[in-house]
């Protein structure tokens, strides 16, 4: 080949590279999957602790039953194990340390944990330096290896709820979520059954002071993630009417308490407290800032 030709070749696969660097760039459409590293990478030892702590993101309540109170595992919410479309946790150890509005100081991964612990699985912390807390993060990290502090993807989780919800009507949310079948795999919640969704209520779910107990939460991953396999189909409005009707049922109650110690206190857990208040007329949908007036 001609330098010339030789040349011309650089050039145009310069600017082959240039753009497709910036399509990537713009939408950030990466394969997520392609981010996670081969396991060969990894000594059989750390291949143990990775592959124990994928399953204790998959089967959380059967493998610590002490530390879980409900019928959940941390997949049930976070889906995939963390490599799923839901709550993503791939570069989820780049975040953190990191400020909690909740905790009113910097908390760490382990922290973060363990406040998972106490509400989403409605349980008891781990030991914060114990073998169990070691396989999460090993997992966690070989989730996270090739993504650098800083780094943004569509894929990650930031903040999971929309502003500007359409006011819901609960009773037309037990029709939506019996039309929309979503008891086809949620079962009847608070029984035994060997349906495949998680239960949404009763002793089986998360505490309310998880975060999935914020209606501005629930809205988001109903209108995002469900229905399964058809995820994307509800109407801003339909999730919200479902996610009022899910969160106006009983659930276990947290016994801790929700600090905020320097404000900022969200207005939208539906506990006891703000459920009573909704059903006897003295709060009004409207009035928490995430839903819109009419
Ligand atoms: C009932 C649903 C639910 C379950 C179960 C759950 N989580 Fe979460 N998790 C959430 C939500 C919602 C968030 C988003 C933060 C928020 O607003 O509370 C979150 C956030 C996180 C974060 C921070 C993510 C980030 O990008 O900042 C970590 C880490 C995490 N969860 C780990 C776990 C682990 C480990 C378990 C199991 C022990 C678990 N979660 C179980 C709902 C859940
Ligand atoms: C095809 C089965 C399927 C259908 C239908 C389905 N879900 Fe789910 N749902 C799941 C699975 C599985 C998960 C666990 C997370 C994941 O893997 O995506 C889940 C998780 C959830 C969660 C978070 C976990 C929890 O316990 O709160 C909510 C909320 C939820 N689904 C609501 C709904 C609603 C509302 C509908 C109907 C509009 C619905 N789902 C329909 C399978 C289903």
């Amino acid at each position: 080949m001609k330098t010339r030709h030789v040349l011309l070749l650089v050039f145009l696969m310069m600017i082959f590279a240039a753009c497709s660097n910036d399509t990537e760039q713009a939408d950030n459409e990466v394969d997520k999957s392609s981010l996670i590293p081969a396991l060969s990478e990894y000594s059989d030892e750390e291949i143990e602790d990775i592959d124990r702590g994928q399953e204790l993101v998959t089967h959380t309540n059967d493998m610590l039953p002490e530390n879980v109170g409900n019928n959940l595992s941390c997949a049930s919410c976070h889906a995939g194990a963390g490599r799923g479309d839901s709550l993503n946790l791939i570069g989820v150890t780049e975040k953190f340390p990191q400020y909690s509005e909740r905790e009113g100081k910097d908390v760490t991964l382990e922290d973060r944990i363990n406040g998972c612990f106490l509400r989403s699985m409605d349980g008891k912390e781990i030991d914060p330096e114990g073998e169990t807390m070691e396989a999460f993060i090993s997992y966690f990290e070989y989730l996270s290896k090739n993504i650098e502090s800083g780094d943004q993807y569509d894929f990650m989780t930031v903040d999971e709820r929309a502003d500007n919800i359409p006011a819901p009507n609960v009773e037309q949310g037990a029709n939506e979520f019996s039309r929309y079948n979503c008891m086809s795999c949620h079962g009847r919640a608070g029984t035994e059954s060997a349906y495949t969704g998680p239960d949404l209520w009763g002793p089986g779910s998360f505490n309310d002071g998880a975060g999935m107990a914020r209606f501005s939460n629930m809205q988001y991953f109903i209108k995002h993630y469900m229905p399964k396999g058809q995820e994307g189909t509800l109407s801003e409005q339909e999730a919200s009417n479902i996610a009022a009707y899910i969160l106006m049922q009983d659930r276990p109650e947290f016994e801790g308490v929700n600090r905020f110690p320097n404000g900022n206190k969200p207005d939208d857990y539906l506990n006891e407290e703000t459920k009573e208040a909704l059903r006897n007329n003295y709060l009004d949908w409207t009035d928490f800032e995430r839903v819109q007036d009419e």
